[in-house]
């Protein structure tokens, strides 16, 4: 069965794979973690939503194989012109994460990057931790790296605009400002985030909105559970600190709970 995929990634926001990979100059905080976790659960090592690839090299440095599947196809492109050096130890494929099926399992699957709150539902969660388990053998390791929530933020004024964060573009070396409003419904969990692109004199030259999940650490218990896994560890940081209330990050490492196998 199709399954449609979620608004987020037919609109703009993965569509320009040079303008993702620019304004997200500043994520370099989470490579040595998706590095050190290939090193450790790999070295079969399957990404998904792994975007423009800006994870992969290092899990390719751990020395295993990489395959990474997105929903996008200019990220997959971008991401296959960064990830020539390793030839064959990587494969790129496009797909949905809620309705892959491989016939085969890998050592170490990842969600990074806050990909999983792509998952607009409960349905749609469960149907990529279902997807995850039918790729996974009994000692393989799902680790999923999302935010926690934070109800400062979910809470502000709808019309209140944040700086978000400043980027050159690559295109012409121009300095871009994006500042963002956000627009949350508690009962959905859902929350639709634009984001407005300025430059000197051009305001809000672009503009677009993009819906995520918020989702709580109960939540994810429960969805880990429900889906067939077995929570072993549950970060706050990518250095491993066990997760409290005082936790920007909600990393889990989940094996499957029962024998399971491709
Ligand atoms: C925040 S980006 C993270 C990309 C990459 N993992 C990183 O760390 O830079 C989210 C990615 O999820 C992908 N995505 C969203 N929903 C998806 C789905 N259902 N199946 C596969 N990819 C999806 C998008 O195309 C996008 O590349």
């Amino acid at each position: 069965m199709m399954i449609p995929p979620p608004d987020d990634f037919s609109g703009p926001i993965y569509r320009d794979a040079q303008r993702y990979d620019a304004e997200h100059w500043w994520k370099t905080d989470d490579i040595m973690f998706w590095q050190r976790m290939a090193g450790r659960y790999g070295p079969k090592v399957l990404e998904l939503a792994c975007g423009t690839g800006r994870l992969a090299p290092g899990m390719l440095e751990a020395g295993g194989s990489y395959t990474g599947v997105d929903a996008s196809q200019p990220f997959l492109q971008l991401a296959q012109s960064k990830l020539s050096p390793w030839g064959n130890k990587v494969r790129l494929l496009h797909g949905d994460m809620r309705d892959l099926a491989l016939k085969e399992t890998f050592d170490l699957i990842g969600i990074g990057f806050n990909a999983f709150l792509h998952l607009l539902t409960d349905e749609d969660a469960l149907r990529a931790l279902r997807t995850v388990i039918s790729h996974c053998h009994p000692e393989t390791r799902l680790v999923i790296d999302i935010f926690i929530p934070d109800p400062i933020f979910l809470y502000r004024p709808v019309d209140q605009r944040v700086d978000s964060m400043t980027y050159v573009d690559p295109k012409n070396g121009e300095t871009v400002k994006v500042t963002e409003t956000n627009d949350y419904n508690p009962e959905s969990g859902q929350n639709k985030i634009t984001w407005y692109y300025s430059l000197p004199g051009k305001p809000d030259f672009l503009v677009y909105d993009f819906t995520m999940r918020m989702l709580y650490p109960d939540t994810m218990d429960r969805l880990l559970s429900e889906a067939g896994f077995r929570i072993e560890a549950k970060w706050g940081d990518y250095e491993e600190t066990p997760m409290d209330a005082e936790s920007a990050l909600q990393i889990y490492v989940a094996t499957p709970a029962q024998a399971v196998g491709a």
